[in-house]
């Protein structure tokens, strides 16, 4: 394994890449990425950097988004099979039929969806800041697609504003469920329940902490427990066992693993590096609407 990250290493300088890695990949990808971190955080990094290719070892809408935001830049999936389910959800016809049947209300749309589909909303979010995008607009109703239960968490903390969620979710954070957590309670009676607002609401009520990726990591780094359960996907607990092995992380259920994000292998990179592939592209209007929905939410404080 360590000779074919050299491999990759050594083949990334020459070819002027950067690998990026989202945290829910396995951990030996980490071996060659230049970065490793949530969806949005490394498309914005990538659009940053000089490189003139960008592999992206996540999904492909993930990809997508980095292509968005970087439309000269060459953009390569390294493992075409990396789909998102709660993403393919929705496609632009879906989107178009739930805006024409509630008419005059702005679309928040989580990154998590396709180009074609940001291209279709007003602005896009995250899991980190949906509350304060949903708040920025200042509207009575939004509509919110693709995840229900991130629309419901929203729903929840800004009761002023009815939001109306497309069905869409994702099965794996929609594994976990309430008694699972009520046991994990009960045999570490001081740990802190760490959960992603992608999971269901029941599971969402018994969490001492809800947050992305990213704002789960960042609250084990900077609060000072000893043990922690994690409801998000298994990556997430991977990395936090890793960087900090003084402090305690359980995966709230063995079922919290996305299939989709296992695919990337590091042969899969190595071969993306010499062959190209598989070059991620985006037509030049969907892609000018979908940056307009990004850039939106950017300048949102
Ligand atoms: P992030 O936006 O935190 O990277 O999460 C992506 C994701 O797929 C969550 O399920
Ligand atoms: Fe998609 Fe869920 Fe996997 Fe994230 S964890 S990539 S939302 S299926």
């Amino acid at each position: 394994m360590l000779e074919l990250a050299d491999k990759i290493n050594k083949l990334k300088k020459e070819k002027k890449a950067i690998i990026l890695a989202h945290c829910y990949q396995n951990p030996e990808i980490d071996l060659v990425a230049d970065y490793v971190g949530d969806s949005l955080g490394l498309s914005r990094l990538a659009s940053k950097t000089d490189a003139e290719i960008i592999i992206f070892a996540g999904v492909y809408f993930m990809a997508e988004t980095a292509k968005i935001l970087s439309p000269d830049k060459k953009v390569l999936l390294p493992n075409k099979n990396s789909g998102c389910n709660m993403a393919d959800m929705i496609n632009l016809k879906q989107v178009k039929e739930f805006k024409a049947k509630n008419p005059d209300i702005p679309l928040v749309c989580y990154v998590n969806s396709t180009a074609e589909v940001k291209a279709e909303c007003d602005i896009c979010c995250t899991s980190a800041n949906a509350i304060n995008i949903v708040k920025s607009l200042n509207a009575k109703k939004v509509l919110f697609a693709p995840d229900c239960y991130l629309g419901s968490f929203v729903q929840k903390n800004l009761p002023d504003v009815e939001v109306i969620s497309y069905p869409g979710f994702c099965p794996t954070h929609l594994r976990i469920i309430p008694d699972e957590i009520v046991k994990m309670k009960i045999l570490y009676k001081d740990a802190k329940i760490l959960v992603h607002p992608e999971c269901h609401q029941e599971v969402v009520k018994l969490a001492d902490f809800v947050g992305s990726t990213t704002q789960i990591m960042q609250y084990c780094e900077s609060t000072k427990h000893k043990t922690y359960i994690i409801a998000t996907e298994k990556g997430v607990v991977d990395r936090l066992k890793r960087d900090f092995p003084e402090k305690e992380f359980i995966l709230a259920s063995s079922k919290l693993v996305c299939h989709n994000m296992k695919w990337n292998t590091l042969e899969d990179i190595l071969n993306s590096l010499i062959h190209n592939q598989f070059e991620v592209t985006v037509e030049e209007e969907i892609r000018k609407k979908a940056l307009t929905s990004i850039q939106r939410m950017i300048e949102v404080k």
